[in-house]
């Protein structure tokens, strides 16, 4: 963390909850004013390595806050200068495991529900106002069978899911994947290199490499 980026940061965060959280997790987790972590005592933060930092509800310019809960037994990976934005709520519910790779972050008001299983690799970019859910919430139940079952979500390294885009229960998205604004993804493989937008999302191009300025 530079000089200048610490400066530029400080304003943002509440120090009590910054230094609280992060002697508590053993890791450095920066935390926003108006942030609220609902952590279960059996809940945990567990750092990839000990570069990895966590900033919770510090970046943009949304209104402060950002939630983060999670359940018993639950548990949050983070890699290195993982962002959960202003406005993101997340949550990681009893058993569940949320995993954020390297220099990944979701933007600002996205929601991330995990009651099972999310992977989200390195380098990755989740848009605004975007959902992230591996169940549906409510079971439905025919004949007295659950038809809606809980299904992992795997998101792959280099992707970036432009704004408002909903990512339902069985979704995987391989490296290197771009999803267009107001998308759904759903239970099926997205292939690397590829931009697919729309609702249901489709393949509308295809690259060999693409980056970012
Ligand atoms: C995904 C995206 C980056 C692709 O841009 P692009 O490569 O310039 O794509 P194009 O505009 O050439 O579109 C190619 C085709 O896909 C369609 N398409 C593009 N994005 C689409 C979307 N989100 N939903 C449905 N169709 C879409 C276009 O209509 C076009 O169809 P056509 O060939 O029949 O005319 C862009 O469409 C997008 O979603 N931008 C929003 C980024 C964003 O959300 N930024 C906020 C911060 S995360």
């Amino acid at each position: 963390m530079n000089v200048k980026f610490l400066a530029s940061i400080i304003p943002k965060i509440s120090l009590i909850k910054t230094a609280y959280y992060s002697i508590k997790f053993k890791g450095v987790i920066v935390v926003g004013k108006g942030a609220k972590l609902n952590i279960h005592r059996k809940g945990q933060i567990i750092f990839q390595s000990s570069k990895s930092s966590l900033y919770l509800g510090v970046h943009f310019s949304a209104s402060p806050g950002a939630v983060l809960d999670i359940e018993k037994n639950g548990k949050l990976i983070i890699g290195k200068s993982v962002g959960l934005h202003r406005g993101v709520k997340t949550v990681v519910s009893e058993n569940a495991i949320l995993t954020i790779g390297d220099k990944s972050f979701v933007n600002e008001n996205s929601r991330l529900q995990c009651k099972n299983l999310i992977s989200i690799g390195e380098s990755t970019s989740i848009g605004w106002n975007c959902t992230i859910s591996d169940s549906d919430q409510h079971g439905i139940y025919i004949d007295n069978i659950l038809v809606n079952k809980c299904l992992p979500i795997s998101i792959g390294d280099n992707v970036w899911i432009c704004a408002n885009t909903a990512i339902t229960k069985g979704a995987t998205i391989n490296d290197n994947c771009i999803i267009g604004i107001n998308s759904l993804v759903q239970n099926k493989e997205y292939q690397s290199n590829y931009i697919y937008a729309g609702n249901p999302a489709r393949k509308i191009k295809t690259f060999d490499h693409w980056g970012r300025l």
